[in-house]
């Protein structure tokens, strides 16, 4: 089913509106699929030919960046191809390095690639962007090896691609790979006026009390609307600790209170939790007190890392804001954190 099919189907149903922004994108799409739709003709010294070209999709939060990808994806048939978050594959990557190296490999970029090149001809990015300097220092190498082998890549993302690790550390060293996608991928800016997700979000309800059945199987309906597909883990690296939201896709985290606020994770750890998804859904918030003393002060660190970072939040909680930490020392603290969540549930709150 070829993505223009999936998506006018979409429209009719009403799930999608039209937008000519999301439209002008499909004959991207349909050129890359016709090029892989094409038999690959690998011969024993015929090097591998060179991939259909890709795509590299950025525009603001929103657009429908991630659906289109999906759909595309989705669409594929029996393509090997391969959706992941850009940062999960990059942990992949160092994994698989660290344990080549480990086996006393020198050039472990090499087969760490041919075995990439060997399961897919597509990889499919969500949000590539690179901020560590570990990252930085491979990608070039590493596109290089996955292009020759003639896989295409196609990317979603927030910044236009000179604007990739801007003010990186040693940026002169990673200026090739920027170079390397515009030769790869054609760049194509989605411009769209809309921010779909906040057209979601606002006006519905994100505060969901008490933590009844009726609350978990709201907040399992916005997950599922929100998300639109399979999660996964994402692992954070923070001052070498990991922090980890168990269910993440398409810029929206999901995780228990107990998991973020129970374990010893302090600002840095928050912000860095803020600093990766758009939306992050939390179940059962508890009320707070002298009991749970040190979950409490963790919950208050973590709305204003949120609130900072103008991160929607979702929750179901046992108690309304005011009414979550009546009793115990920082109450008065706790009055500041119940303002913010009150200007958190507001229609307009996101970034
Ligand atoms: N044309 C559209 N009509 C209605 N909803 C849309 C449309 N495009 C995207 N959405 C929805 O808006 C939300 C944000 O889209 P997403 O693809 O995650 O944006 P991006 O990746 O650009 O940040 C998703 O829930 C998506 O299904
Ligand atoms: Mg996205």
């Amino acid at each position: 089913m070829s993505i223009r099919a999936t998506y006018d189907r979409l429209v009719a149903e009403g799930t999608l509106k039209h937008d000519p922004a999301q439209e002008a994108v499909m004959a991207e799409f349909d050129r890359i699929r016709e090029g892989l739709a094409q038999p690959v003709k690998r011969g024993l010294f015929r090097r591998a030919p060179d991939p259909v070209r890709g795509l590299y999709l950025w525009g603001g939060v929103g657009r429908g960046k991630s659906m289109l990808m999906d759909l595309f994806v989705d669409g594929l048939g029996d393509i090997p191809a391969r959706r992941v978050h850009f940062h999960a594959f990059m942990q992949e990557i160092h994994t698989a390095l660290h344990a080549a190296r480990k086996q006393g490999v020198d050039d472990a970029i090499a087969p760490v690639a041919a075995d990439v090149v060997a399961s897919v001809r597509l990889l499919a990015f969500d949000e590539m962007q690179i901020t560590d300097i570990t990252d930085a220092m491979i990608v070039g190498r590493l596109f290089e090896a996955l292009f020759a082998g003639g896989v295409t890549v196609i990317t979603t993302s927030n910044r236009i691609p000179d604007d990739l690790y801007k003010d990186g550390l040693n940026r002169q060293i990673f200026l090739p790979f920027i170079e390397l996608i515009k030769d790869r991928m054609v760049v194509h800016e989605l411009a769209s006026p809309t921010d779909y997700r906040q057209d979601r979000l606002s006006g519905s309800p994100v505060y969901f009390t008490p933590v009844d059945a009726e609350a978990r199987a709201t907040m399992q309906a916005v997950w599922t609307d929100l998300a639109g597909g399979d999660a996964t883990p994402l692992t954070l690296h923070v001052k070498g600790r990991e922090v980890t939201l168990p269910r993440f896709r398409n810029g929206v985290g999901r995780v228990g209170f107990h998991a973020l606020c129970g374990l010893p994770l302090g600002a840095a750890d928050y912000l860095a939790v803020a600093d990766a998804v758009k939306v992050l859904m939390i179940d059962d918030i508890p009320t707070l007190g002298r009991s749970n003393f040190n979950e409490a002060k963790r919950f208050v660190t973590l709305i204003d890392a949120l609130y900072e970072a103008r991160v929607r939040l979702i929750c179901s909680a046992a108690a309304a804001p005011e009414m979550l930490y009546l009793e115990g020392e920082g109450t008065f603290e706790f009055e500041r954190t119940a303002s913010r969540l009150r200007e958190m549930m507001s229609a307009d709150w996101g970034r």
